[in-house]
């Protein structure tokens, strides 16, 4: 039975009534650039998240670069990132012209290293991003401490984390700044991509909002140079429609991942991340105590060189849809070479870009297809 890594259209096209009656709203009214459906959108996710401010924004990559511009980074500075995460984190420091500085990850959350980020630190550091990968906080006790010690500003990417939260308090609105991202293939999938980023800061709030739309106030008249960042009216009205079923879609991906693991770990050479590992084959992923975990992926580590591609063949053999997120960590792709990581520099990025492989979680993924996968996996490991 063919398994899909992710299907769109099982989610979307049950709401098509609704989503076609938003289509034909906006169509109609004709306002297409901000208006009332971004900023009831914004209103709607200001009060999921418990920020104080929500800005809706072009894209979640669009997001860290708005709020990198926000908080002043620039020419000079360096900015503590993960190399294990998608490109968009280190790519918008280097775009206002900051120094990525890449810190090692955690092998059981995949997130940032905050003691790896501490030893990296300099009189130049201004800012630290941690990435909530895969629907899982980034340890933000330890980011909070070593931001307040050093006076760095914490820009939260919770691209993949909107709606989880760390220790009760929601991804996005425990830093300066948070993003998030619409990309469709995110927890909230718009059609097309959107972004936004969260606040509880009014100045930066405000900054943001100005560049977001070419730092103009009133318009044509020019305070700061920004950009067009800007949330299509046409997104927020389809994201809209969504979002009313996303506690929904997010307990239905918690169901999934809980399964995976009931079943999964019963087998021989399988065992939690968080487990002693001698001996095991499959590492299952875990939520850490106080982290409510979104499970925008469902991430294995497959042990042994070799072994996750062979795993991997085996479900396009299956058919059934894997990704590797991330086969290259950032500090050893070839436009981050004049940052001066060597691969070795950050061996646990490196370690797990070799070994990891998602499987699919989506919400609409029923029993059956599930036990495809796991049928797979157990007929790798016999
Ligand atoms: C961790 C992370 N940061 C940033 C982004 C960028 O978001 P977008 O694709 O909406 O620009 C993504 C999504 O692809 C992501 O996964």
């Amino acid at each position: 039975m063919p398994v899909p890594l992710l299907d769109l259209n099982a989610q979307n096209l049950a709401l098509e009534t609704e989503l076609k009656a938003a289509f034909e709203r906006v169509l109609r009214h004709g306002q297409f650039i901000l208006g009332k459906e971004v900023t009831q959108f914004e209103e709607a996710i200001a009060k999921c998240t418990g920020a104080k401010h929500a800005i809706g924004v072009s894209s979640g990559t669009d997001a860290i670069l708005l709020a990198l511009m926000a908080a002043g980074i620039g020419p000079g500075d360096e900015v503590l990132c993960p190399s294990y995460t998608f490109f968009a984190t280190a790519g918008c420091v280097a775009r206002v012209g900051a120094k990525p500085v890449f810190v090692d990850a955690d092998p059981v959350t995949f997130n940032i290293d905050v003691a790896d980020a501490a030893r990296r630190v300099t009189p130049r550091t201004k800012a630290i991003i941690p990435v909530h990968l895969f629907g899982q906080a980034a340890a933000m006790d330890d980011v909070l401490a070593l931001a307040s010690q050093h006076n760095l500003r914490v820009i939260e990417d919770a691209a993949q984390s909107m709606g989880a939260a760390y220790r009760g308090r929601q991804l996005g609105t425990i830093g300066d700044m948070g993003t998030y991202s619409f990309f469709p293939s995110k927890n909230l999938g718009a059609f097309g991509d959107a972004g936004l980023l969260v606040t509880n800061d009014d100045a930066l709030a405000e900054r943001s909002r100005l560049l977001r739309t070419h730092g103009s106030k009133p318009k044509y008249y020019h305070k700061l140079v920004g950009g067009n960042f800007r949330l299509d009216a046409l997104q927020a009205a389809l994201l809209a429609v969504k979002l009313v079923h996303y506690a929904s879609y997010t307990e239905r991906r918690r169901a999934n991942a809980a399964y995976y693991t009931a079943q999964l770990r019963g087998l021989p050479g399988v065992a939690l991340v968080n487990e002693s590992t001698a001996g095991a084959k499959i590492l299952l992923p875990v939520a850490q105590p106080g982290n409510d975990h979104i499970w925008n992926q469902y991430t294995l580590r497959v042990i042994g060189a070799g072994r996750r591609d062979a795993l991997r063949a085996l479900c396009d053999a299956r058919k059934v849809g894997t990704e590797i997120y991330y086969p290259l960590p950032m500090h050893a792709q070839e436009c981050f070479a004049y940052c001066g990581c060597q691969p070795g520099d950050l061996p646990v990025a490196m370690q797990l870009a070799g070994e990891a492989l998602s499987v699919p979680i989506y919400p609409e993924l029923n029993r059956a297809q599930q036990d495809e996968v796991i049928d797979v996996i157990r007929q790798f490991l016999a």
